[in-house]
């Protein structure tokens, strides 16, 4: 059997290499217009399959923790570090200047909540849907924004006195 010509050879060696040199496209590290696969502030969100189990406080704590406590810490205006957040907001009126959209969180009323506008609003009655970002708002990805929802749907049920669980 003869061996196969030399043309052969460097074809299939081309090819391979064209192969290779396609096979990462996007691994310039830079944004593309792909829409993002999971932001990472989704993970507190259930398994979908669990997505009717009632929504914990501490659950609502984390959302704090993770995306709001930058800012909104002991310094006055509204506080959203354990132990204080669910006390500064269940019944409570939004300070002064966000006044206008009157009570932060209304047990069993999110659309009348103001911490849901505030979240899921993109021109809420005062100032800029939360989380501010630097520059410019970064809302939540909508499995965060509906789990507060859900928990102000529920009554807003306050922290569980700590029995270890969840
Ligand atoms: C980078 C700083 C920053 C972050 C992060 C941030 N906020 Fe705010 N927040 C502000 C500022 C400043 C205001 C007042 C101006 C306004 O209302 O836009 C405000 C106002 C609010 C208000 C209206 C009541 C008030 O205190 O004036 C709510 C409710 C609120 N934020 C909720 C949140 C929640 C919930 C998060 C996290 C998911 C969050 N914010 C993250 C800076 C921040």
């Amino acid at each position: 059997m003869a061996p196969p010509p030399l043309n052969t050879i460097l074809l299939t060696l081309t090819t391979i290499l064209a192969c290779s040199r396609g096979a990462s496209p996007s691994a310039d590290g830079g944004t593309d217009d792909r829409a993002v696969a999971v932001d990472p502030r989704a993970a507190v969100c259930p398994a979908s399959d669990a997505a009717t189990a009632p929504v914990t406080y501490l659950q609502m704590q984390r959302i704090f923790d993770d995306n709001c406590v930058s800012c909104h810490d002991v310094d006055g205006g509204l506080v959203l570090t354990a132990p204080h957040s669910w006390s500064d907001l269940v019944n409570q009126l939004a300070p002064d200047p966000d006044t206008c959209g009157g009570i932060l969180v209304a047990p069993g009323n999110a659309s009348g909540s103001y911490l849901y506008q505030k979240l899921s609003s993109a021109s809420p009655c005062y100032g800029t849907q939360m989380p501010m970002g630097e520059f410019f708002p970064d809302p939540l990805p909508a499995c965060v924004i509906a789990m507060v929802e859900a928990w102000i749907a529920e009554g807003a049920p306050a922290p569980v006195a700590d029995g270890g669980g969840d």
